[in-house]
């Protein structure tokens, strides 16, 4: 008999549920929070309010889809952090509640450490490559950017992180001063493909060790638009793919200067990226590059597994089941925390 485990994700203005038997995925159902769009960021209240609506057909559709009856459950694996509370107590509360009824075991799962255990997710009808341990894992998000050792599933240290800003964070910011929409990484991902990289320079980060910076390319985008605006107030709208292609580089260089590094410094070769900006086409066939040129490993998850998703929540409680790691009733969510 198999393992099926229900991963329920909730940290930010994405509701996600997920069916998973061991670590072979059933199904895995996502409904996005189009009403932040016209603010042009997450906001925290309405995001929690579009979660209660969410969360009883999304996982609804998850048992569905698997063809999984709610008895049949061997626990509940809910995202206790890091995230949005208010967002994080909808999920939190449902699955206590979920438990307890069905007299299961409850298990709490790191947003982060899941964002990299995705990468243990199997479909049902191939059987991806897996990274050994130990390996580096770039975890790229909205609200992180990462360098973290994995030695084993539950064995992570963050080597190096952003001080500031984040890499996800500074393509959304970079789109909202260029006038994008939110969220701006995939926007931004889509024009750069037409554009030309080096047209344009933008301010790289000076600080030692492993640790990133982006807050001073965000300000040297601002006031590089501010003066370029004042001489031609259609510079953005007519460069727009160059601004791009130039923005996404500079990000990139950043990311990856940082992770060479790292590797060289570990002397590990099994590189995997994971979080929102793993989705990045750039920074896909930039590591494609370095795959070749330095004899690395690259691990990168597929489309569905980079953004917040409950497959990874599902897998990470599987593993975590199988330690028989549960959680308690009385544990609230956490708003941070590194693992
Ligand atoms: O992991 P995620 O879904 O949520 C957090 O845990 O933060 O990451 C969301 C971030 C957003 O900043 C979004 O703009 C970025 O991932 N993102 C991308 C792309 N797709 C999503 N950034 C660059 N290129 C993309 N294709
Ligand atoms: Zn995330």
């Amino acid at each position: 008999m198999p393992v099926y485990i229900l991963g329920i994700e909730s940290s930010c203005d994405d509701t996600a549920a997920a069916l998973i038997a061991d670590d072979v995925i059933l199904s895995n159902i996502t409904a996005n929070q189009d009403i932040h769009a016209s603010f042009g960021g997450v906001v925290p209240e309405l995001a929690s309010r579009a979660h209660q609506q969410n969360i009883i057909p999304v996982i609804h559709a998850a048992l569905q889809k698997a063809n999984i009856g709610k008895n049949q459950l061997s626990a509940v694996a809910y995202t206790r952090g890091p995230g949005l509370l208010g967002s994080l107590l909808v999920g939190a509360s449902f699955s206590k509640a979920l438990a307890m009824g069905l007299n299961i075991p409850l298990i709490e799962v790191n947003h982060l450490q899941a964002h990299i255990l995705a990468h243990f997710i199997r479909n049902t009808t191939r059987s991806n490559p897996v990274p050994s341990f130990p390996f580096l894992c770039l975890t790229v998000s909205g609200g992180h950017t990462q360098i973290v050792l994995v030695r084993d599933h539950f064995d992570m240290h963050i080597i190096g992180q952003t001080i500031d800003d984040a890499a996800g964070e500074t393509f959304d910011k970079a789109a909202k001063i260029m006038g994008l929409p939110y969220p701006g990484g995939p926007v931004v991902d889509t024009l750069a493909s037409k554009g030309d990289p080096m047209r344009f320079s933008f301010a790289k980060p000076n600080i030692p060790g492993l640790d990133f910076s982006f807050s001073g390319l965000k300000t040297s985008i601002l006031y590089f638009l501010r003066d370029q605006l004042k001489l031609d107030e259609n510079f953005i709208e007519k460069n727009k793919a160059d601004l791009c292609a130039s923005i996404q580089r500079t990000i990139l260089d950043i990311l990856l200067l940082r992770l060479e590094k790292a590797a060289g410094e570990t002397g590990i070769r099994e590189i995997a990226i994971a979080g929102g900006v793993s989705a990045n086409s750039g920074l896909r066939s930039r590591l494609a590059d370095l795959k070749h040129e330095k004899g690395w490993n690259i691990y990168i998850p597929p489309l569905a597994y980079t953004t917040d998703n409950a497959a990874m929540i599902a897998v990470t409680g599987y593993f975590k089941y199988l330690k028989k790691e549960f959680s308690s009733q009385s544990h609230a969510p956490y708003a941070r925390s590194s693992f």
